[in-house]
């Protein structure tokens, strides 16, 4: 099994990848964010629908749990007037995330080293928590649902996009059918738990056009190019596994 804190750590040290930006805005049109340098499937339509359900106000407190290099939790602070806490296990992703509320000029934010299972922040301190494209990640899934909820403040506003599975992915932690039945045993209700429109035909090409231009992606890091052949294959095999990849939103109860 992949050490992934080792892996994303790699991943974040390097500046986002041109080539992958160029993909990615290729197949996603005007749904890429391309100024939040995302390193998921995240669209500017799930950035809206997150903003619009976390239902924070000035002041609100936002966790953004895997938060990469930041932007997705950005945008959405900055959209609904919150502070923020950016949590994720790569170092290297929380400095550039560091850099990038500077530039973003959103001050109100913060960004530490932590896990699914373990955050190491406080007891009921966030109206709103949300994760892109990050849970599949989690070794443990109910655990993260646990830590999810005790972060949470009472009514507090869960908001999650990830995959569910038929079968485990090779190389990947445990994974779920449906992630409903974990949430619902850590105290949330299941309000929405919606597909994300042509998930599959826009993640499929992705993969499909990286592998076409593995050598530009191999040259642009480093990479030896038939190990980096292997990966992109092996995640295009994973994603047969996919049954959807759902946008969630949970309240606790
Ligand atoms: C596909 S990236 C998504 C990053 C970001 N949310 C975005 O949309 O750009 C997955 C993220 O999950 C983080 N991650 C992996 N395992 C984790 C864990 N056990 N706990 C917290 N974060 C984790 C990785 O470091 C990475 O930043």
């Amino acid at each position: 099994m992949t050490d992934w804190k080792a892996a994303f750590t790699t991943t974040f040290g390097a500046p986002a990848s041109a080539v992958s930006a160029r993909i990615w805005a290729e197949v996603y049109g005007e749904e890429y964010p391309a100024e939040l340098d995302t390193y998921s499937f995240v669209t500017r339509s799930d950035l809206r629908h997150i903003a619009r359900e976390a239902w924070l106000g000035p002041g609100g407190r936002l966790a953004d749990i895997g938060c990469g290099r930041g932007g997705p939790g950005l945008w959405v602070a900055a959209r609904t007037d919150a502070t923020l806490t950016g949590v994720d296990i790569a170092e290297t992703a929380l400095a550039s995330a560091r850099r990038r509320a500077e530039a973003m000029g959103v001050e109100a934010a913060e960004f530490r080293v932590g896990s699914f299972e373990g955050t190491g922040l406080d007891d009921g301190s966030f109206e709103a928590v949300m994760s892109v494209d990050a849970l599949l990640f989690a070794p443990d899934k109910p655990r993260a649902c646990a830590e999810f909820a005790r972060i949470l403040t009472p009514g507090g506003r869960l908001l999650v996009t990830t995959w569910d599975f038929d079968g485990q992915p090779a190389n990947r932690p445990p994974q779920v059918a449906d992630h409903r039945p974990l949430l619902e045993a850590a105290g949330f209700d299941v309000l929405s738990y919606e597909e994300t429109p042509d998930w599959r035909t826009l993640q499929r090409r992705a993969m499909e056009l990286s592998l076409e231009r593995v050598n530009d992606l191999a040259a642009e890091s480093g990479d030896d190019p038939n190990r980096l052949r292997g990966s992109l294959e092996q995640t295009l095999r994973n994603q047969d596994l996919m049954t959807r990849r759902v946008l969630l939103v949970a309240s606790l109860r």
